[in-house]
């Protein structure tokens, strides 16, 4: 495709008609310029069976489905993650689709965000490396993708005009660091806006996140694309280099551009970089049609789902190793509960929703593992909506409990309570009735697991501690019947790790004190201290951490080494740490490295994690793992100059199988190359001067001079003038200085002094 060409020869007219959609799922489509269809995911080809429909939640196409992306993020497994895209990409391909509108990777600052089961994790590293493997996946294989909703989409409230009201540090360190890590790693073909405001501004016209951050620092050239609806004014969109408004044709709208861009009001240039982008876009989904295939395989697709859903589930709980179900000593089990026999395969609607091909059913499943060797009884055990039928039911269950060897209660959000796009959660306990039932079996029935079926995070008040084991089985696609069975019966060992913290109690989140918002805004004040990053400073001990996860067997870490003890921020540094299976079955372990500064300008989090692998190992066997660091895993974004800065001093590495449970640790140096020179004003206070080599030795001189009382030697006084600037402690110890010197003429000089010696000299912080 020669795109100058093209775009030389296309009318004002046409040019604009490209920046809108055809319809709801197409854009393009110009002269001879293809149509080029995007269908939502991200966890399965949505697929619309009248591709012209204007519904926008109107009848699928089956597709297979997969686990929730938060069952993806608990896999902590990149190749997998990759494995997903290139599975998605055929599916796309087998339905001539040329972009996934997905993934979504916004940070989960609350457990009640309505979308977070479409999400990855409350941290931006597991998120933004998950995201990063699902996306070259999918274009690596000829299927672009459209990365969303950028940005801080972080809650449902509200959702098409609250304002998230975030400082900068948190922006860029906390939700906006997935994004930057995903455009530079894997480059998705669009970017898609999301509903809310940021600071005030609608994102899609957003100066900040558009035109400065994403397109000026992280260079991305990709096209951008609205949230659908979200445009509330074309041409400030555009001016944020907003490329396309989805849905379209939106002609009114497309007549009033074409006019505003003739008066002048917009640069044609503007126009013309959008269309090319568009252009190259089109040009991508022409070239990627080569990776179509004759047929698909789509049990082969089935698995994969599977596998997502073996390594996405979480052992929480296994005391007195309840689990694995063994059969040479279990001649009986009894399930109970309707998700065993009518399981949830993801959030109940919007745009996530995938229509299955197929559907493994978990007691199904169970039975076909037990074969002739066990009996598998089932009852229902609860009725979350008709409370009449609850005392039967759970009679029945217990008179069962009894009798068998094992329990395995399923239970879960029901569909009714929804977890859903377009409106946010408003329980996060399970329903009275399957608590009641939980507590009553447990008690007739010690040798009970729990299997849970919920998008986010549950609270579990006054019935956790009475279960033995205890199973995160997620929204689990469409293959979750037969993975969770194979884990119940040990023919899979879990490996899944919490890629989001459970707090014991809703209130002790870091939301919870702003979260929903009011007044159309929602200020995020915990700053930084998102999900682990509040826990752990705050010294409150959630349900269960991040990170956290149990397996089959046991894992130890021997070793950890670095190949230097001190490196600068411009070099890198290599740990290593060997990790053993030292159990009795094979097992997967996610090695998670969190670094942690000892003292820095601002206030940082106690751990962050920088780096995480998933290692396969055998009984018996040891793996050596070998990290590498760099500048940005030691640095915090420094708002007043605004840039990533690394401050010299000492660093701890922590390797650990969650935030909670850290294993090794060593501590390194890292030595900054920047010279930061503080520029002194009259409201610098007496700490920092003492901090400045230049500042120190003036200050001194002038204090010498200023009085007898104010005798710094006195660790007292000293304390206390720290914390003064200079005007405040000659005021308060000067005064009869004061009386022979003018105080402003003589700050300014001191001021002047130190700041030209600093511009001068090598001195600083
Ligand atoms: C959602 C997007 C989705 C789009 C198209 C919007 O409501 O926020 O995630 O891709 O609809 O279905």
């Amino acid at each position: 495709m020669k795109i100058d060409e093209i775009l030389t020869t296309l009318t004002l007219e046409e040019r604009v008609s490209l920046l809108f959609g055809k319809g709801m799922w197409e854009i393009a489509g110009v002269r001879d310029l293809p149509n080029v269809t995007m269908v939502d995911g991200p966890h399965g080809v949505r697929k619309p069976i009248d591709i012209n429909t204007t519904g926008i939640f109107e009848g699928n196409n089956v597709a297979t489905a997969f686990p929730i992306l938060g069952a993806l993020a608990s896999t902590w497994n990149v190749d997998l993650a990759y494995q997903v895209g290139e599975t998605l990409a055929n599916e796309c391909h087998h339905y001539d689709v040329h972009v996934l509108l997905a993934p979504g990777i916004n940070i989960k600052r609350t457990p009640l965000g309505g979308r977070n089961f479409e999400y990855l994790s409350e941290d931006p590293i597991l998120a933004g490396e998950m995201a990063s493997a699902y996306i070259n996946g999918l274009q690596e294989n000829g299927i672009g993708t459209s990365l969303k909703h950028y940005a801080a989409n972080n809650s449902e409230f509200e959702r098409m005009t609250i304002s998230s009201e975030v400082d900068e540090r948190t922006l860029r360190e906390i939700y906006l660091t997935a994004f930057e890590i995903v455009v530079k790693k894997a480059n998705p073909w669009l970017v898609m806006t999301s509903y809310n405001k940021v600071n005030g501004y609608r994102s899609e016209e957003n100066p900040l996140l558009m035109n400065q951050i994403l397109r000026n620092e992280w260079k991305y050239n990709g096209v951008t694309i609205s949230d659908w609806g979200a445009v509330t004014n074309r041409l400030k969109a555009l001016q944020s280099t907003l490329d396309i408004e989805m849905p379209g044709p939106s002609l009114s709208r497309q007549t009033q551009l074409v006019e505003q861009i003739r008066n002048g009001e917009v640069d044609e240039v503007m126009v013309d970089a959008s269309v090319k982008r568009i252009l190259e876009l089109v040009e991508k989904a022409i070239e990627g049609k080569q990776f179509a295939k004759d047929a698909y395989d789509f049990d082969q697709h089935h698995l994969v789902a599977k596998q997502v859903a073996l390594e996405g589930t979480v052992l929480l709980k296994n005391d007195n190793y309840v689990l694995p179900i063994k059969k040479e000593n279990t001649e009986s089990v009894l399930v109970i509960g309707k998700h065993a026999i009518k399981p949830r395969i993801g959030g109940k609607g919007g745009s996530a929703m995938v229509t299955p091909y197929s559907l493994d059913i978990p007691l199904e499943k169970m039975k076909e593992i037990a074969c002739d060797n066990m009996t598998i009884h089932y009852v229902d055990g609860y009725d979350d909506f008709d409370p009449s039928q609850n005392e039967m039911n759970q009679q029945e269950a217990i008179a069962l409990a009894k009798q068998v060897d094992k329990v395995i209660i399923f239970v879960g959000i029901p569909e009714e309570l929804e977890e859903a796009e377009g409106f946010d959660k408003e329980v996060t306990e399970l329903p009275e009735s399957q608590i009641n039932l939980i507590l009553s079996v447990v008690q007739e029935q010690p040798d009970t697991a729990v299997v849970l079926s919920n998008g986010t995070p549950l609270t579990m008040t006054g019935w956790v501690d009475q279960v033995p084991a205890l199973v995160e089985g997620w929204f689990a696609g469409q293959a979750g019947g037969s993975a969770i069975a194979d884990i119940l019966f040990g023919l899979a060992n879990p490996s899944g790790k919490l890629s989001e913290t459970f707090p014991e109690h809703m209130s002790h989140n870091p939301a919870h004190l702003t979260y929903p918002g009011d007044n159309g805004k929602v200020y995020y004040h915990e700053g930084v201290f998102v999900g682990y990053r509040y826990y752990d400073k705050k010294n409150i001990n959630p349900l269960f951490p991040f990170g956290h996860g149990l397996s089959y067997t046991e894992f130890t870490y021997d070793s950890i080494q670095v190949n230097k003890e001190a490196i600068n921020d411009n070099e890198t540094i290599e740990v290593t740490v060997t990790v053993r299976n030292s159990g009795t079955v094979t097992g997967m372990e996610v090695v998670q490295l969190y670094v942690r500064d000892h003292e820095s300008s601002v206030i940082r989090p106690l751990k962050e994690l920088k780096k995480f692998e998933k290692v396969h190992l055998q009984s018996g066997e040891e793996k050596q793992i070998t990290f590498t660091l760099a500048n940005r895993d030691f640095a915090f974004y420094d708002v007043t100059s605004q840039r990533w800065i690394v401050e010299t001093g000492l660093f701890d590495v922590l390797v650990g199988r969650s935030v909670a449970d850290i294993r090794l640790s060593t501590t390194i140096h890292v030595e900054s190359t920047e010279i930061k020179k503080p520029v002194f004003t009259r409201n610098s206070l007496t700490k920092e001067w003492l901090r400045d080599e230049n500042g120190r030795k003036i200050i001194m001189d002038f204090f010498t001079q200023l009085s007898d009382e104010l005798n710094i030697k006195d660790e007292y006084t000293l304390s206390f003038i720290k914390e003064c600037p200079i005007p405040a402690v000659i005021s308060l110890f000067g005064q009869k200085w004061m009386d022979t010197n003018d105080a402003d003429v003589a700050l300014d000089q001191l001021i002047a002094q130190v700041n030209h010696a600093n511009e001068t000299s090598e001195g600083g912080l």
